[in-house]
């Protein structure tokens, strides 16, 4: 079992009869959907869930779980996703995958967000390793940029992997990846990108994570965060 999986198989056991459960998306989030698939048909477990992409949505109805449609949940019990960096605070920076907007939206309305990383997510402030990826209205993106250059940022739309045009996020929304200075906190980022209107979504989830699980090399370290706010009751 690999560290990946190591995370998968601990998250699915917070998995109970019934449960709401919304599906991260990335390789990670893969393996946990690999892993529920398994405890669903070998031991029968019934639980309700809802996918942050089209891409996890698939990869779920092939291992054999039925997927209701976004729109008919109002709340989760888990949300379980990976990361791209986890910072001290368990702070997130996700985002390389495009799939933010119902990312952030179910990680929001879970009871609990259960983070899967390895060791090599790890780092001492958010940013340090990607920029920050930001879905931008189409339309906005000259606007934007001056803002985003007025608070310290500088980047560019993302390429489509073909890098003969932008890359789209699954709503239309261009995404720009954007480096700002490593000065800036994140929670005051994240309050920032939360204020300038044509920004649809960003990939800095603070204060969102419950728990985090960290493997390294076959151990795991379970971070347990009380969240300033409880999303739903
Ligand atoms: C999806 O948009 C991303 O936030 C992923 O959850 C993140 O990139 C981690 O992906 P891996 O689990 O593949 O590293």
């Amino acid at each position: 079992m690999n560290d990946k999986e190591l995370v998968a198989h601990y998250a699915v056991g917070l998995v109970a009869e019934g449960m709401v459960v919304g599906l991260g998306t990335g390789s990670t989030a893969n393996c946990f959907i690999m892993e529920l698939g398994m405890r669903s048909r070998e031991k029968g477990l019934r639980v309700t869930i809802v996918a942050s992409s089209e891409v996890s949505k698939h990869f779920a109805q092939q291992q054999g779980l039925v997927v209701v449609e976004f729109d008919q949940v109002s709340q989760l019990d888990l949300y379980v996703d990976g990361a791209d960096e986890v910072s001290p605070d368990s702070t997130l920076l996700k985002g390389q995958g495009a799939d933010l907007v119902r990312e952030k939206l179910l990680a929001t309305a879970s009871k609990e967000f259960i983070v899967l990383a390895d060791a090599s997510k790890l780092v001492d402030r958010i940013g340090q390793r990607f920029a920050i990826p930001i879905e931008v209205m189409p339309f906005a993106w000259q606007l934007l940029k001056n803002q985003l250059e007025a608070i310290g940022g500088h980047g560019e739309l993302r390429q489509n992997p073909a890098k003969n045009g932008f890359a789209l996020s699954s709503h239309g929304s261009l995404i720009a990846d954007v480096s700002f200075d490593s000065s800036i906190p994140a929670k005051a980022l994240n309050d920032s990108l939360n204020s300038i209107s044509g920004i649809v979504e960003h990939g800095i989830f603070n204060d969102l994570a419950t728990t985090v699980l960290i493997a390294n090399q076959g151990q795991m370290e379970v971070r347990k965060i009380s969240r300033a706010f409880n999303a739903v009751k």
